[in-house]
C-alpha cells in the first residue's frame, strides 16, 4: 500500500471511517481531500465511539500524520471543537496539519445554505446545513477566504470588508432576516487564525514528499460517488468531487503518485437527504434494516433511507474511480431478514440499463431488476468471534455466496469484510488469494 485512496461507492455513510481507521494502522499519513464537516465518520474502539467530521480518521492511530488537504472546506470553529473533543478523549492532535490553501466556511455560508434550502421549497436538496455548497461556490467564484488568510489579519479584514456587505445583500435579497456583524466576524476569525496557525502549512508538499520517500499514504474520501458534483444524482449531490481522481488535486499531488483505490460498499444501500434512490425499501423491511444497521446520520442524526444493494451504482463507482478492491461493510446487518435481493441492472421500456443516466427523470423511470440470494441467520457475538478468528471459510455459506456474487458482478475482489461495528470486527481478505477463496 504505498498510496491508497478509499472512496465511498454509494450515497455516503458506507463505513469509510471504520475502513480508514483499520488501514491507517499500516499508513504513515492519512489525508482528507474533499468535503467538509458535512461528513460524519464513526469509529468504534471497544465501547468508545468517535465521530470524525473534518479530522482524518487516521488521527486515532498514534504517531500518524493527519492532513486536511486543500480540497476540503474548513469550518474553523467546528475544527477547533473537534480537536478539543479529541484531546479530551486522550487523542493527540500534535500531528494534525491543515492546508493553507483550504477554503474556509464563514458564518454567511451557513446562513446562505439554510436560506437557499428554504427558497427551494419543493426541491430541497436536504443538505447538512453546514455551509458546504455556498463555501465551494465562493471558492469557484474566487470569493473565498483561505486558511492562509486567517493568519494574516490585515488581508482578512480587507477581504471581509468587501465580502460581508456583499453577502448581507444576498441574505436580504433572499428575505433572510439575519444581520451580519463585520467587526464580530473579523474578531472571531482572527482568533481562529491565532489558534490554528501552528497547524496550517503547505500540506501538498508534505503529502508528495512522503510518497516519494516511500512512506505509506492513505486518502480518506468523504461522501460517495452518487453525491459527486459531476457524476452523482445532480442536483441532489454535495458540492465536491468525491471520486478517486480528486485525491490528487484535493491534496496537492500528481495523480501519478496514486497507486491503488478501494471502494467502500455497504452490503445494502442507504441515502440521507432528498433525491432518487432506485432500490429504496419504503416498507417495514426498510425500517428493519435501518434499525438493525443503526442507520441514523452521524452528523445530523437524520434517519437514513435504506434499500437493497444496487450494483448499477457500485459498477458506476468502479468505472469512475477504478477500484482495485472492495471493502464490503455491514454484511452482518443482513443476517436474519430472510432472502436478499441485489439489483443487477435497471429496466426501462424493455431495455437493460447498466449505467446511471444523467437525466433524473430517466433515472426515476428505471425499474431495478433483482437477483434473489438466500439469506443467513443473525450472527451472535460468539459466532462472530469464531468467524473473525477462523476467517472466510467459517462464514455462513450463504454469506460467502453473497460476497462472491458481489465480486463476480463487479469483477473486483472483496479485500475487507465488515462484520460488526468495532475496530477489530473486520475480516482482512487481502492475504488470502482471491482464487483460493472463490473455490
Ligand atoms: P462513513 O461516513 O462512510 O464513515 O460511515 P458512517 O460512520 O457515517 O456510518 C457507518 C456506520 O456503520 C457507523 O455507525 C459505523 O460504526 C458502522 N459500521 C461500519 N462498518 C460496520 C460493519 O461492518 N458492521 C456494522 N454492524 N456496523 C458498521
Ligand atoms: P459521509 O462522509 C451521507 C448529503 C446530504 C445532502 C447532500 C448535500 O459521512 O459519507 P451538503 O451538506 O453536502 O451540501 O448536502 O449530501 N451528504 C451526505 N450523505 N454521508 C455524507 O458524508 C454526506 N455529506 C453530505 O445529506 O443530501
Ligand atoms: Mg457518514
Amino acid at each position: 500500500m504505498p498510496s491508497l485512496v478509499v472512496v465511498g461507492s454509494q450515497w455516503g455513510d458506507e463505513g469509510k471511517g471504520k475502513i480508514v481507521d483499520f488501514l491507517a494502522n499500516e499508513a504513515d499519513v492519512v489525508v482528507r481531500f474533499q468535503g467538509g464537516n458535512n461528513a460524519g465518520h464513526s469509529v468504534k474502539i471497544g465501547e468508545r465511539l468517535f465521530a470524525l467530521h473534518l479530522v482524518p480518521s487516521g488521527i486515532l492511530r498514534p504517531g500518524k500524520t493527519a492532513i486536511i488537504g486543500n480540497g476540503v472546506v474548513v469550518d474553523p470553529g467546528a475544527l477547533l471543537k473537534e480537536m478539543n473533543d479529541l484531546e479530551s478523549k486522550g487523542v493527540s492532535i500534535k500531528n494534525l496539519r491543515v492546508s493553507d490553501r483550504a477554503n474556509v466556511i464563514m458564518p454567511y455560508h451557513r446562513l446562505l445554505d439554510g436560506a437557499e434550502e428554504r427558497l427551494r421549497e419543493g426541491a430541497k436538496v436536504g443538505t447538512t446545513g453546514r455551509g458546504i455548497g455556498p463555501s465551494y461556490s465562493d471558492k469557484v467564484a474566487r470569493l473565498g477566504i483561505r486558511m492562509a488568510d486567517l493568519i494574516d489579519e490585515n488581508a482578512l479584514s480587507e477581504k471581509l470588508e468587501f465580502l460581508v456587505p456583499l453577502k448581507q445583500r444576498m441574505l436580504d435579497a433572499y428575505g433572510d432576516g439575519a444581520k451580519l456583524d463585520l467587526e464580530a466576524i473579523i474578531r472571531e476569525y482572527v482568533d481562529y487564525g491565532i489558534k490554528l496557525a501552528e497547524y496550517v502549512t503547505d500540506t501538498g508538499e508534505i503529502v508528495g514528499d512522503s510518497i516519494r520517500r516511500g512512506k505509506k499514504v492513505l486518502f480518506e474520501g468523504a461522501q460517495g460517488t452518487m453525491l459527486d458534483i459531476d457524476h452523482g444524482t445532480y442536483p441532489f449531490v454535495t458540492s465536491s468531487t468525491t471520486v478517486a481522481s480528486n485525491a490528487a488535486s484535493g491534496s496537492g499531488i500528481s495523480p501519478l503518485l496514486l497507486d491503488e483505490v478501494y471502494g467502500v460498499v455497504k452490503a445494502y444501500t442507504t441515502r440521507v437527504g432528498e433525491g432518487p434512490f432506485p432500490t429504496e425499501l419504503t416498507d417495514d423491511l426498510g425500517r428493519t434494516i435501518a434499525e438493525k444497521g443503526g442507520e441514523f446520520g452521524t452528523t445530523t442524526g437524520r434517519p437514513r433511507r435504506c434499500g437493497w444493494l444496487d450494483l448499477v451504482v457500485t459498477g458506476y463507482a468502479n468505472s469512475l474511480s477504478g477500484l482495485n478492491g472492495i471493502a464490503l461493510t455491514k454484511i452482518d446487518v443482513l443476517g436474519g431478514i430472510g432472502d436478499l435481493k441485489v439489483c443487477t441492472h435497471y429496466g426501462i421500456d424493455g431495455k437493460r440499463v447498466l449505467r446511471i443516466p444523467a437525466d433524473l427523470k430517466k433515472l426515476e423511470m428505471c425499474e431495478p431488476k433483482y437477483a434473489t440470494l438466500k439469506g443467513w441467520d443473525e450472527i451472535d457475538e460468539p459466532e462472530m468471534k469464531r468467524m473473525l478468528s477462523r476467517g472466510f471459510t467459517a462464514l455462513p455459506e450463504n454469506m460467502k455466496k453473497y460476497v462472491k456474487f458481489v465480486e463476480d458482478q463487479m469483477k473486483v475482489p472483496v479485500v475487507l469484510l465488515g462484520l460488526g461495528r468495532r475496530r477489530n470486527e473486520i475480516l482482512d481478505l487481502r492475504k488470502s488469494k482471491w482464487k483460493a477463496r472463490r473455490k
